[in-house]
C-alpha cells in the first residue's frame, strides 16, 4: 500500500425526499444562483419545477444555462462563465448527470480565472479559486457528484480531456434514487458499465498488500452485478436504483482508491473515441475494457484470477491463473452483453479509419500511459484493433 492523504469536502445527502435540504444548502452561499442543466430530461420528469420551487423558497435569483450536451462542450462552459461574471453568481447548481456536473465544474473554476478555462483543462495553468457548486444528481454513472474530476470536449481541436483540481469538488450533492427513475434503459446500462469500469480501473493497480482496497472493490462489483439485471427490467425499483446510485458514488469518490494507483488507461483510450465519434462514455468502455484486460492478462495473471474467483465465482480448481483470469474476462463480457451493452466498435459504425488519430490523442500528455501496464502507441493501436 502507498502512503496517501485523503480529502473529500462534498456533503453527500442521500435518499428519498432529500430535495427538502436544497433550501438549507443554497442559503449558505448567497442569493444569485446559476442553474445548469441538460437537454430537457429534468423538464420532462418534473424535477425542474421541484427545483425551481425550492429555489424560490430560498429567495434565490435564478439565472439558467440549459442545453449542456452529453460529452459537454467547451463552448457551453464559456457561456456559463460569462453568465457567472455578468450576474454576480454566488452558487452554481448542476441538476443532471455527469455531463452537466462536469460542465458546471469547469464553469465554477472558469468564473474565477482571468484567462480561458481551457488553459486549466489542458494543464497549462492551475486553478486557484472557484465558485461553490451544488449538485442534484439524475443519473448514476460517473461519480462526478462526489469527486473533483471533470471531462470537457473541445470540438475545435477534437479533444476530450479529463482534468481536476482541489477547487472543483461539489460543496453538496443531493442524491434521491427516485430522480433516476426516468433514466431510460440504455443510459442506465451505460451508467452501470461506467461505474464498474471505475472500480476495475482502481482494482488493476501495481501495489502489494491491499486487502481492504481489493475486497472493497470486489464488494462493490458484486453488488452492482447482483442489482443490475433486476433493475433493467424494473426501472422504477427504489431499492435497486438506490444500490446502483450509491455504487456509482462509491466507485469514484476516492474511498476505494486510497493507497493504490489505479490504471486509468482504458478511460484515456475511450475518451479519444468519444472525442472523434461522440459516443456514450459507458458504451465505449463496455467495448474497450474487456480488450484492455485481454491484452494485459499476462502482466499479472494472479490479479485477473482473483477478480474472476471473487467477483465472477469462477472455479479455479486445476487451472492456471491465466486460464482462470481468461474465464473472468469472458464472464465480464457475458455480463455486459446480458444487460444490453455494446461489445464492438462496429456497433457504433466505427471502423479502423481513425485509429491513428485516436492513438495520437491518447498520447497528448506523454509517450506512454497507464499504471498497471504502461501502454505505448503500438499497444493502444492493438487494443483498438481488438475492439473493431
Ligand atoms: O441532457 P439531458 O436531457 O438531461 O439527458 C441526459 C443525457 O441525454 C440523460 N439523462 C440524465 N439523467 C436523466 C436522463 N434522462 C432521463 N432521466 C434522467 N433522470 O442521459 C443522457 C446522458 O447524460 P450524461 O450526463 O452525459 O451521462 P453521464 O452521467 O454518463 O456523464 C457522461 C460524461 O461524464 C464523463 C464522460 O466522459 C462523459 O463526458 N465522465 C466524468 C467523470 C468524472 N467527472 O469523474 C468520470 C467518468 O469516467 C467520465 O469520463
Ligand atoms: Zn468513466
Amino acid at each position: 500500500m502507498k502512503s496517501f492523504e485523503f480529502y473529500n469536502p462534498t456533503r453527500l445527502i442521500f435518499g428519498k425526499g432529500q430535495l427538502e435540504t436544497l433550501k438549507r444548502e443554497v442559503s449558505k452561499y448567497g442569493k444569485n444562483v446559476l442553474l445548469v442543466y441538460g437537454g430537457g430530461s429534468i423538464k420532462r420528469s418534473g424535477l425542474y419545477d421541484e427545483v425551481i420551487a425550492k429555489l424560490n423558497e430560498a429567495g434565490a435569483n435564478v439565472t439558467e444555462l440549459a442545453g449542456v450536451e452529453p460529452n459537454p462542450r467547451l463552448t457551453t462552459v464559456h457561456k456559463g462563465v460569462e453568465l457567472c461574471k455578468a450576474n454576480n453568481i454566488d452558487l452554481v447548481l448542476a441538476v443532471g448527470g455527469g455531463s452537466v456536473i462536469d460542465c458546471a465544474k469547469a464553469i465554477i473554476v472558469g468564473a474565477k480565472y482571468d484567462g480561458d478555462v481551457w488553459e486549466i483543462i489542458e494543464r497549462k495553468a492551475a486553478a486557484t479559486d472557484a465558485l461553490p457548486l451544488g449538485v442534484v444528481l439524475t443519473m448514476a454513472a460517473t461519480g462526478s457528484e462526489m469527486n473533483s474530476g471533470s471531462v470537457i470536449t473541445n470540438m475545435d481541436t477534437q479533444e476530450k480531456l479529463g482534468w481536476g483540481s482541489a477547487y472543483s469538488f461539489p460543496a453538496f450533492s443531493i442524491l434521491d434514487p427516485e430522480f433516476t427513475y426516468s433514466l431510460p434503459k440504455d443510459q442506465t446500462v451505460y451508467g452501470i458499465v461506467d461505474m464498474m469500469s471505475h472500480v476495475l480501473e482502481t482494482y488493476f493497480h501495481p501495489e502489494e498488500n491491499t486487502p481492504v482496497q481489493d475486497g472493497s472493490c470486489e464488494s462493490v462489483l458484486r453488488a452492482v452485478i447482483e442489482a443490475a439485471p433486476g433493475l433493467i427490467n424494473d426501472l422504477e425499483n427504489f431499492e435497486l436504483r438506490s444500490t446502483i446510485m450509491y455504487s456509482g458514488t462509491m466507485a469514484l469518490n476516492g474511498v476505494l482508491s486510497m493507497g493504490v494507483t489505479g490504471d486509468w488507461a482504458t478511460h484515456n483510450i475511450e475518451h479519444a473515441v468519444s472525442a472523434v465519434y461522440d459516443i456514450p462514455h459507458g458504451g465505449g468502455l463496455a467495448i474497450l475494457f474487456p480488450n484492455w484486460m485481454q491484452y494485459n492478462l499476462k502482466v499479472n495473471p494472479a490479479r485477473f484470477a482473483k477478480l474472476a474467483v471473487n467477483v465472477f465465482h469462477v472455479d479455479p480448481a486445476g487451472k492456471s491463473d491465466e486460464q482462470v483470469g481468461e474465464e473472468g474476462i469472458q464472464a465480464l463480457r457475458d455480463f455486459w452483453a446480458s444487460i444490453g451493452a455494446p461489445s464492438r466498435l462496429a456497433d457504433y459504425d466505427i471502423d479502423d479509419s481513425q485509429i491513428d488519430a485516436m492513438v495520437e490523442k491518447t498520447l497528448k500528455f506523454g509517450p506512454s500511459f497507464g499504471n498497471f501496464a504502461k501502454l505505448q502507441a503500438d499497444d493502444v493501436r492493438e487494443i483498438y484493433r481488438m475492439s473493431l
